[in-house]
């Protein structure tokens, strides 16, 4: 082993105990879910060839109006802008070929120049979702650098006296962080297992106590916003910027905190986030709200449910999210996991929400709400939704390997 492997392992022992998950369920998948799965992929596969069909040179895909057959598209600088790339790659390494690859490299080209980006929390899911993919499939020393510089920039944005890495800029007096800025922290736990620089590792445990602390309501549902003094670290205020209502449970918070905490509790052990993670599944899956289908309305307080509108997203997300935890948990809420994840992924699958090749301006699935008190982005396919529908379906084959 060389002398700085050496000094990585150590870091980790000393700064990453006790370590990783343990307990590892393991559940049966049906052959007909993965038949699905199959045909899903493929389709995922000719439509992404539809989609790259409509970039401009240096866009990145970001969503398609289907009243009006317009395509959106966005910069690099577009906190969506790693999920193309990522989804690419993902679809790669089920099916691979020559289109795939070659796109996701145009893409990352593109992307790259966001690793020095400081004006954004996103960085996680820029990079990570991107270039962290990348280097698990193909390690090599520039996407390593690329990482870390991400890391780097990521962790310039923590305030010690808030304990919480700062999402979006603001008056001087603010310090406003989001229930989204826990699927950042990942990132974090790679740059420290890579470097032995334990200061990534003690930010993300440090952010995510400070928003179990503050963020989460007694029911275990999270506050999109808090405004904290950046002088104190006192509270301010407690909001939503794209839920229904301040005290509401806007559903893609409520699914990247079940994400994220899914995460601690992987990269650290700490039953604390595996506590937090179980409480948060349970809001969700106990709630009166969530549909029979469980495809979330994309506010559990949305005033017109049953008529409100889904979020394919927070479903996406919610599997893939559901389908890690299932691993962890004890027998009885790992079936039930389990079992919800399959029955999203069942009906994500089907013709309501995934699209015909050829049609949804590319993009797999239908039937997401970006910003809905912004008017952006509502009832839209959006490329985040599709990410975590792949990695979801990925994590379900999973299950099939002995
Ligand atoms: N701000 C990220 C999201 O819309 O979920």
């Amino acid at each position: 082993m060389k002398l700085k492997n050496l000094a990585c392992a150590a870091a980790c022992l000393l700064f990453c105990l006790p370590g990783v998950a343990q307990q590892q369920n393991k559940f049966t998948p049906k052959p007909a879910v993965l038949a699905i799965i199959k045909k899903d992929l493929a389709v995922a596969d000719a439509q992404y060839k539809v989609l790259a069909g409509k970039l401009n040179a240096e866009e990145f895909p970001k969503t398609y109006h289907p009243e009006t057959g317009k395509q959106e598209n966005s910069g690099s600088g577009w906190w969506c802008s790693g999920f193309y790339p990522g989804t690419l790659l993902n679809l790669y390494e089920e099916i691979p070929g020559k289109f795939l690859i070659d796109e996701a490299d145009r893409m990352l080209a593109l992307l790259a120049k966001e690793q020095y980006n400081t004006h954004t929390h996103d960085l996680g899911f820029m990079m990570y979702c991107s270039f962290g993919t990348a280097n698990r499939l193909n390690p090599t020393p520039q996407y390593k650098q690329i990482l870390i510089n991400s890391a780097k920039s990521l962790s310039t944005r923590f305030n010690p006296k808030v304990g919480a890495i700062k999402s979006w800029d603001s008056k001087p007096s603010d310090f406003l962080v989001i229930i989204d800025n826990m699927m950042n922290l990942e990132l974090l736990f790679w740059a420290t297992r890579v470097t032995g620089d334990s200061s990534y590792y003690k930010i993300a445990v440090t952010h995510a106590n400070t928003t179990i602390k503050n963020h989460y309501r007694p029911d275990y549902s999270s506050y999109h916003v808090i405004n904290y003094n950046p002088e104190t670290g006192a509270v301010q205020e407690k909001k939503t910027a794209q839920g229904f209502a301040n005290e509401s449970a806007w559903a893609r918070g409520q699914v990247w905190g079940l994400y994220g905490f899914t995460v601690m509790y992987r990269e650290t052990g700490d039953k604390k986030y595996l506590d937090q993670a179980n409480n948060i599944a349970k809001f969700i899956l106990d709630n009166p709200n969530l549909p029979a289908d469980k495809i979330p309305y994309w506010d559990f307080n949305a005033p017109n449910i049953p008529n409100a509108l889904r979020d394919a997203s927070a479903g996406a997300i919610m599997a893939s999210a559901l389908l890690e935890l299932c691993k962890y948990t004890n027998k009885a809420d790992g079936r039930r996991y389990f079992n919800t994840a399959e029955s999203v992924i069942k009906t994500l699958s089907s013709s309501h929400y995934r699209a015909a090749i050829g049609t949804n301006g590319g993009f797999i699935l239908k039937h997401s709400v970006g910003h809905f008190p912004a008017g952006t982005e509502i009832d839209v396919p959006l490329t985040y939704a599709d990410y975590y529908f792949v990695e979801a379906m990925k994590r379900y084959k999973v299950f099939a390997r002995k």
